[in-house]
C-alpha cells in the first residue's frame, strides 16, 4: 500500500528524514513513534504531498507520489484520509456539514451526501450531533468529527498526526479504538503519537523514528502466509 525507497528530506542542513526504507501493507495498522523532531510530521507530510522528498521514491496504491505534478494532489488526497491534531473543522459549519464538505465540492448528489455523510457520522457514534457545532462538541468529539471527514469517501488509507495531542488519556484510548476499527474494515491506517500507554497496549505495529531514521520497526504484521505476532523486523 504505501512504500518509500531511501527516503530523504532535507530542510537547509536539517536531514528530517535520512535514507527511510518503510513498506505498509494494504489494511495494516502502524504507529508512528520518536522524539520531538524525529521526523514523523515530515513522513507524512510527504504522504499527503504537503511536501516532496529530496530524494527516494514514495509510492502509495498506483500511485507515485514522489513525482506527482500537483495537479494531480487532489487525485491523491481523495484516495486518503488526513485527521489533525487540531481537528481542523469549519467553525462554522455543523458536524454534518464539515463532514459533507468535500463531497459537495465533488458535486456529490444530495441523497449521497446524506447516505454516507450519515454513515460516517454513525460509525464513529455521533450520529445524534451531527447538527452541532464544533464549538458546542468535546475535543474527543471534535476529533470524532475530524475522523467521519476523513472516511466519509471510503478512502484506502487514513493519516493521523498525533490526534490525541490535545485529548486526555481515556478520550485517547476511545479515539485509537476508532482508528482500530477503521483499519479492521480494512483501511490502512498510520497514526503518529506520543502516547507511550497506547503504544504498550494497543497491539499493533510500532515503526520509531530517530534523527529521521528508522530505528526499530516491531510488532504485529499480517503476511500473505498467515498471522504472525510480534515478529522483530
Ligand atoms: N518547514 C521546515 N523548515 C525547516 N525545518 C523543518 C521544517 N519542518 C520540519 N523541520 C525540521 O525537521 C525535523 C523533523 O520535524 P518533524 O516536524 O517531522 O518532527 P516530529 O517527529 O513530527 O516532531 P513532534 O513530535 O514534535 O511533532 C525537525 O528538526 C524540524 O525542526
Ligand atoms: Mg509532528
Amino acid at each position: 500500500m504505501i512504500r518509500l525507497k531511501n527516503v530523504t528530506k532535507q530542510y537547509g542542513k536539517i536531514k528530517a528524514l535520512d535514507g527511510v526504507n518503510l513498506e505498509i501493507g494494504a489494511g495494516e495498522m502502524a504507529l508512528l513513534v520518536g522524539s520531538s523532531g524525529a521526523g514523523k510530521s515530515t513522513l507524512m507530510k510527504l504522504l499527503y504531498r504537503e511536501e516532496r522528498p529530496s530524494s527516494g521514491s514514495i509510492v502509495i496504491g498506483n500511485i507515485d507520489v514522489s513525482s506527482l505534478s500537483d495537479s494531480k494532489i487532489p487525485y491523491l488526497r481523495r484516495r486518503m484520509g488526513i485527521v489533525f491534531q487540531d481537528f481542523k473543522l469549519l467553525p462554522h459549519k455543523s458536524a454534518f456539514e464539515n463532514v459533507a464538505y468535500a463531497l459537495r465540492g465533488l458535486g456529490a448528489e444530495e441523497y449521497e451526501i446524506q447516505k454516507r455523510v450519515s454513515g460516517a457520522l454513525n460509525l464513529v457514534g455521533l450520529l445524534e450531533r451531527a447538527f452541532n457545532l464544533p464549538s458546542e462538541l468535546s475535543g474527543g468529539e471534535q476529533q470524532r468529527v475530524g475522523i467521519a471527514r476523513a472516511i466519509v469517501q471510503g478512502p484506502p488509507l487514513v493519516i493521523a498526526d498525533e490526534p490525541t495531542g490535545n485529548l486526555d488519556p481515556a478520550t485517547s484510548i476511545e479515539i485509537f479504538n476508532l482508528l482500530s476499527k477503521i483499519s479492521e474494515r480494512g483501511t490502512t491506517v498510520l497514526v503518529s503519537t506520543h502516547n507511550q500507554h497506547i503504544v504498550e497496549n494497543i497491539g499493533k505495529r510500532v515503526i520509531t523514528l530517530d534523527k529521521g531514521r528508522v530505528t526499530s520497526d516491531t510488532g504485529p504484521i499480517i503476511r500473505s502466509t498467515g498471522l504472525a505476532q510480534g515478529l522483530k523486523r
